[in-house]
């Protein structure tokens, strides 16, 4: 979840890492640090190393910046922005970590699950360890490596074979000015190169500014980055190639290009994300075409049964996903939470297509969960925005969402991209099953090709949430119901609340109400009512009229033009009217517009709430 950066071969390696810091900031933001190799002065003293730490949450990267003027003369430095783990958002705690020393610098991502044994045998031979991460004993590690004659590279190679867990390093050393050694397993790290520099991120986003040239590391190679030059090898010193990373976004795309934050920024790009997922994808007739897909026909119309899983915003699309391969492809389908899936023992075979939807591709219950489900038998296909991520390459098939980068932590776009993709996919299984009819298959087309207007319109009608949203705030605990469809976007909307706004929200299908938790309901409640115009509306409209018998204000999320649901309701947000199945991309617009205006309301840091990472890579 932490973010690194690393250059060599700059004139002002400082700028390099605090422009990249503040591209990674949004996958952890509880403390930031950066550190440079000062370049031996012409008092005749040698290279050192120079640090700088803050934890004070989100103003920790402008405090590094108000550091500027004191950063010594260097070619070489590492930076990194901590989400918490393993010891509290502290400064002390915050990467680079050092060596005794202080003539190593070390930022990591992951976490080393052996760091108890290693930190013990450390102090055991006399080192002193000054954080509680489990980050510094690599600093100390690869100070002894370098104690026995090894390089940097080498030396991190040697440690790498030590660490169990998940990681991604970069090490930098004050003996070795042009060098930075980056290693990794299952925690990405890209490593890149002008003629000039050298760079090693997290993210593509954090060096897109500076190179193209990109290489993804593989799992347990090693890199030695100079300026100008990579080379890469295995655990064993073996070089390897490293694999090209293709990037069809430019730098501008992880920018905020005018919008006050990203956020709203990508709330507002979900129409175009929508027309570019869908883009040759999906032909008027019900035809579906998908390039990239690698499970052929041949193993597609063999499967029996499909699970879709993810976590938070990513599960709700899957339960999308899941309702329109069921009603459509005629599957059984079930949607699974990925935290949950993999300790449930499940039982597949070939004929189970597992599906992981992850935005970032990276989340380790996800990417876990799919492991699981390759070691069962599974064939799994990979949902992700994030190409060659991780999921994208474990999973014997993948679909990329095209939404471009979300860095707000909350997701929007791709959440609408993932769900209207897995609606695209499930029109492909029924197509291959013949489970609709050409008419039917041609109007699920169109609708789905009419979405991104739609959405469109949904974004129009923003002048309508100020009184729901004080409804809200003034309530500070509110119900999210639905039936069907309909529930898993109530679920959307109150996960949204919550993360976004710090107000209490429960989603619950409506029908549950009367098994319980309406004993909850008098005269405070507050309930949003997601009305989606299907089979079950009557019974929605029932369980619509118990809640206002008890008393509970009614908030309805309901089409243009429905009078039945406004004669009920206390305050209606309205939407454009769709097929009921495809309604999610659009009903879940007002939702985040309301959760993104009542944190702005309470000076919440919407694209950074609190607690929270856009990578969630520990389980
Ligand atoms: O990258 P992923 O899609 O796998 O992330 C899954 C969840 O962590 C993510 O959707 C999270 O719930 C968001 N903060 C929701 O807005």
């Amino acid at each position: 979840m932490c973010g690194i950066i690393g250059v060599t071969g700059a004139d002002v390696p400082l700028d390099v890492l605090l422009g990249g810091l503040r591209l990674l900031e949004y996958r952890g933001y509880d403390s930031a640090g950066v550190a440079l190799v000062a370049l031996p002065g012409d008092d005749g003293s040698t290279a050192s190393l120079w640090r700088r730490r803050s934890a004070v949450r989100a103003q920790s990267i402008a405090e590094l910046e108000s550091s500027r003027e004191a950063a010594p003369r260097a070619r070489t430095g590492i930076g990194h922005t901590r989400w918490a783990t393993h010891g509290a958002a502290t400064e002390a705690n915050a990467h680079p970590h050092t060596d005794c020393s202080g003539e190593v610098a070390v930022v990591h991502n992951g976490i080393i699950e052996n760091h108890r044994k290693l930190a013990a045998r450390l102090v055991a031979a006399g080192h002193l360890l000054a954080s509680e991460t489990d980050s510094e004993v690599v600093a100390h590690l690869v100070e002894d490596e370098l104690a026995l004659g090894a390089g940097l590279a080498e030396a991190a190679r040697r440690v790498a074979g030590e660490l169990q867990g998940d990681f991604a390093i970069a090490v930098a050393y004050a003996r070795e000015p042009e060098t930075l050694a980056a290693v990794r397993r299952t925690s990405p790290l890209i490593v890149g190169r002008t003629g000039t520099l050298g760079v090693v991120a997290s993210d593509i986003a954090a060096v897109l500014g500076t190179t193209r040239d990109l290489y993804a590391l593989g799992d347990d190679q090693v890199a030695e980055v100079r300026p100008g030059s990579l080379s890469v090898s295995d655990l064993a010193g073996n070089p390897v190639d490293p694999r090209p990373v293709r990037v069809s976004w430019g730098v501008r795309a992880a920018q905020r290009e005018g919008y006050e934050d990203f956020m709203s920024k990508e709330i507002h790009e979900q129409p175009r994300a929508l027309t570019d997922t869908l883009l040759g994808r999906l032909h008027p007739d019900g035809a579906t075409e998908f390039e990239e897909l690698s499970l052929g026909e041949e193993v597609l119309g063999a499967i029996d049964r499909v699970l879709v899983v993810g976590c938070g915003s990513s599960y709700h699309a899957s339960q999308v996903g899941r309702l329109a391969i069921e009603r459509w492809a005629k599957l059984p389908a079930t949607a699974e939470i990925a935290s949950e899936f993999r300790y449930e023992d499940p039982v597949l075979d070939g004929r189970s297509l597992v599906i992981a939807v992850s935005q970032s591709g990276e989340t380790a219950d996800t990417y876990h969960a799919l492991r699981e489900a390759r070691r069962r038998g599974a064939t799994t296909l990979a949902v992700t925005n994030v190409v060659d991520s991780l999921m994208a390459r474990e999973a014997d098939g993948v679909l990329y969402t095209r939404a471009g980068p979300e860095i707000g932590v909350a997701s929007t776009k791709c959440h609408v991209s993932q769900l209207v993709l897995l609606q695209a996919f499930a029109l492909h299984l029924a197509r291959l099953r013949s489970t609709l009819d050409a008419d039917e298959a041609s109007r699920l087309a169109t609708g789905l090709a009419a979405l991104p207007e739609l959405v469109a319109r949904a974004l129009g009608k923003s002048e309508q949430y100020g009184a729901v949203a004080a409804r809200i705030v003034e309530a500070n605990d509110v119900f999210f119901l639905g039936r069907n469809v309909g529930y898993t976007i109530a679920q959307e909307g109150a996960l949204k609340l919550k993360e976004l706004a710090y107000v209490r929200a429960e989603a619950y299908a409506a029908g549950e109400m009367k098994h319980g938790p309406i004993s909850l309901i008098d005269r405070n409640a507050v309930a949003l009512v997601v009305v989606t115009r299907g089979a079950l509306l009557e019974k929605l409209l029932a369980n619509v009229e118990e809640l206002r018998a008890r008393g509970a204000t009614v908030l309805a999320l309901a089409d243009e033009g429905d009078k039945e649901t406004s004669a009920l309701a206390d305050l209606v947000l309205e939407v454009p009217p769709t097929e009921e199945l495809l309604s999610p991309a659009v009903a879940v617009v007002p939702l985040q517009l309301l959760a993104y205006q009542i944190a702005r309301t309470r000076g919440n840091d919407v694209d950074r709430p609190r607690n929270l990472a856009k990578v969630v890579t520990v389980e």
